[in-house]
């Protein structure tokens, strides 16, 4: 076990991602959150990792904006005493998995939701992550200074659509024109309109207390009120959030649990974060501290391949600010500069073969074939294309019927992205063909012989991913859903963890 001060680091830690719907409020609430913290002193100081709408087409102006978003990638700062660090994810859907990944990092999640829009899609898709993974997750429901929707109605499509009990923690004075604060319901004010009365009875009648292990369970929702813009509703959720949210949690090995109070260090890779500048190849590489404690310039092993490695900069993050640091905590996130070490997904330790499960990947919705367009530059195109597969840029999977390569993605930009950066930084030319394909599936079967026969009978839709283990590429739901008929003993995984 780690000495009591270094125990107390860890459990004052409260690591998390805002999630929600583009619009929502989620960059106002965080600049609102760090002004509480004092890291940043004025409103509008916090760089949006926003993707403009404007700019979808030109992705170009998005890398410049995703380079600018490493600085707000993490943002640490202290609160009353508790160690804040906020995960920030992209709001863009074609990076999808990008905010994927980061879920899997945080041990906990506030969801943004427009109380005029109610829950859109791509909060819906992310609660999905959150409710696999039973993440504890609080929500904001921002904009209460606008018209919008009936607070009972809002608390009722969050139950429905995101599939998690809600209770209320505090409620809006008026709403649009009419809202000014937010109470809290254990500390109601003596005064009520007769409007509030009638509420707070309905309240009474239909919600339970909050209950602090169902919450920890990943069953129930915490819900506030609020405005992000006007400062209201905001400050009620943080000093909840750092008094109910956990400290880091125990993490999943394939060989154990590993326990944050455990002495030694061990961390996963969740992120890589590649420089655009081709003058500068390296990354940094997001690592989350599972347990113990990271020091600077100290031997750590890197389990897959089987070395030790140190860092003479290893970076966390305070506010907006990068800065070197000699340690670090279960919980925190530390971001080591990389040259073509690490992947997504890899294990650092101090010396136990330790491999992090939970970072599984999700069928691509999209899918190309891509192939060498110059002939001379075969050995760079490959080099290029294995390591932006590590950063997690996309999936490889490989044709078993004829050996050509495929990448899958969420979105059309992620095409555009590779082709750029194998252009710029491995002086490599691709081209694409596009491949009608509904979903890429992993399949599974206790029965051997079938497994068998299906392989055999699909051969031509059967691909390998950058695992060795075997996908169904379905190019229909038809296809998949006959399939899923015609066999009945296997399972067809939509992510490759199961
Ligand atoms: P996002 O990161 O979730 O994408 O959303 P962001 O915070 O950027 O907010 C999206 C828009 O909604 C912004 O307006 C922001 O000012 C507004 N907004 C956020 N919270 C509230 C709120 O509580 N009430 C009201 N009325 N508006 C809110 P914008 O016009 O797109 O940008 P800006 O010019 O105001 O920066």
């Amino acid at each position: 076990m780690l000495p009591s001060a270094d125990q107390n680091e860890i459990l004052r830690r409260r690591t998390f991602a805002i999630i929600s719907h583009p619009d929502a409020g989620k960059t106002t609430l965080t600049e609102k959150l760090l002004l509480y913290g004092g890291a940043i002193h004025v409103a509008g100081a916090v760089k949006s990792n926003k993707i403009r709408k404007t700019a979808t087409s030109d992705w170009m102006e998005i890398e410049k904006q995703r380079g600018i978003s490493v600085a707000t990638s993490v943002m640490g700062f202290d609160y009353d005493g508790y160690h804040i660090n906020i995960l920030d994810t992209p709001g863009h859907q074609d990076f999808a998995e990008d905010t994927f990944r980061t879920l899997t990092a945080v041990d906990s999640a506030i969801v943004v939701i427009d109380s005029a829009k109610g829950v859109e899609t791509q909060t819906r898709r992310l609660m999905e992550v959150c409710r696999m993974r039973k993440t504890p997750v609080m929500v904001f429901m921002n904009k209460m200074d606008r018209e919008g929707k009936d607070p009972f109605d809002l608390m009722d499509e969050a139950e429905k659509e995101l599939g998690i009990h809600c209770t209320p923690v505090t409620w809006a004075n008026g709403q649009g024109l009419k809202f000014e604060s937010v109470f809290a319901l254990n500390n109601r004010p003596a005064e009520l309109s007769e409007k509030l009365q009638e509420d707070l009875e309905m309240i009474d009648g239909v919600y339970p207390e909050f209950d602090r292990e169902a919450y920890l369970r990943g069953d129930l929702a915490p819900v506030f009120f609020g405005s992000a813009y006007k400062t209201i509703g905001v400050q009620e959720l943080l000093n909840f959030f750092v008094e109910n949210a956990p400290s880091p949690r125990p993490v999943m090995a394939e060989e154990r649990e590993v326990e944050p109070m455990e002495d030694k260090f061990t961390a996963f890779c969740f992120k890589i974060h590649a420089n655009m500048d081709p003058n500068h190849r390296s990354c940094i590489a997001f690592f989350k501290i599972c347990s113990g404690k990271f020091l600077r310039n100290t031997y750590y092993y890197h389990v897959r391949k089987d070395q030790q490695m140190r860092f003479a900069a290893p970076t966390c993050f305070m506010a907006q600010k990068k800065e070197t640091v000699d340690e670090a905590f279960a919980g925190d996130i530390v971001g080591l500069p990389d040259t073509g070490n690490f992947k997504i997904g890899d294990t650092l330790t101090a010396g136990e073969h330790l491999h992090f499960k939970g970072l599984p990947s999700f069928s691509p919705e999209m899918f190309k074939y891509i192939d060498n367009a110059d002939p001379m530059k075969q050995k760079q195109l490959e080099k290029g294309i294995n390591q932006l597969m590590d950063e997690g840029v996309a999936q490889l999977f490989v044709s078993q019927l004829n050996g050509r390569k495929i990448i899958g993605t969420v979105g059309q930009l992620q095409f555009e992205v590779i082709q750029y950066r194998l252009e710029h930084e491995y002086q490599a030319k691709c081209r694409w063909t596009p491949l009608q394909m509904y979903k890429a599936c992993w399949i599974e079967s206790d029965d051997a012989a079938e497994l068998d026969m299906f392989k055999k009978r699909k051969a031509q839709y059967m691909a390998t991913d950058k695992e060795g283990r075997d996908v169904f590429m379905a190019d229909s739901a038809y296809v998949l859903s006959m399939a899923q008929q015609d066999y009945k003993h296997i399972t067809f995984h939509f992510t490759s963890e199961f």
